[in-house]
């Protein structure tokens, strides 16, 4: 198992000062920052497109995790790829090629990621767990930072994992939603390694302190 990564969601930072907020992840020496992309389709709200992350890029070396909640994300893999993502997840709920979505993601270079909303059980991605770098369980239902932690997700993060010990795979295990000190030690038991977390990390006001205290969890 990867040992725990904290990956700040910079939809709690400051949209209207989003390089500053991306600086602050970096300055804590975490390696990555996850950018949460929505279409007000597949969730009902709208955040920035590729070229928010192309300019991003240009002032940041970190590792972009870049959560897809759109309707057709196979349309934008291409621009978000050469926008500077380093990792694209997508989710499974919506229909559409999913298989080529997933080898063309690598193909433009990228790590990939499949995702599923809590109402998703795990057994719809288990074919795809041999052919992607991470998996994300979502724990509050997306759109909407600030939520509170599902619980009822921790069964779900346990059968990935097993899945994952069983076959000797190797994907992160991301855990996105309602994430703190406290129900990341939760994630953490059950097998999660990679923990996204908004209002935590963008609400306190002493990073470096809860990023230390993250790595012990
Ligand atoms: C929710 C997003 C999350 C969000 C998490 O739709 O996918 O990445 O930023 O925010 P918190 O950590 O505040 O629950
Ligand atoms: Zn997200």
């Amino acid at each position: 198992m990867h040992p725990p990564l904290l990956v700040p969601s910079i939809l709690a930072g400051d949209h209207a000062h989003l390089a500053a907020s991306a600086a602050v992840v970096g300055r804590v020496g975490l390696p990555w920052i996850h950018l949460d992309i929505m279409d007000g389709h597949f969730v009902p709200n709208l955040t920035f497109g590729p070229g928010t992350v192309a300019a991003l890029r240009k002032t940041s070396k970190l590792f972009f995790d870049v959560h897809l909640m759109l309707d057709e994300p196979q349309r934008y893999i291409e621009p978000f790829a050469t926008a500077g993502a380093s990792l694209i997840s997508i989710h499974i709920e919506p229909a559409y090629d999913h298989a080529g979505t997933l080898v063309r993601i690598r193909q433009l270079g990228c790590q990939n990621g499949i995702v599923l909303n809590p109402g998703t059980p795990a057994e719809a991605i288990e074919p795809w767990l041999g052919r992607v770098d991470l998996v994300l369980v979502m724990t509050v239902q997306p759109g909407f930072g600030g939520q509170s932690f599902r619980r009822d997700m921790l069964p779900k993060i346990a059968q990935i994992a097993d899945w994952r010990r069983a076959r000797g795979l190797d994907f992160r295990l991301e855990v996105d939603g309602g994430i703190d000190l406290a129900t990341a030690a939760e994630c953490r038991a059950a097998g999660a390694d990679t923990f996204v977390a908004g209002t935590s990390f963008f609400g306190t006001k002493t990073p470096a302190r809860f990023a230390a205290a993250f790595a012990k969890i």
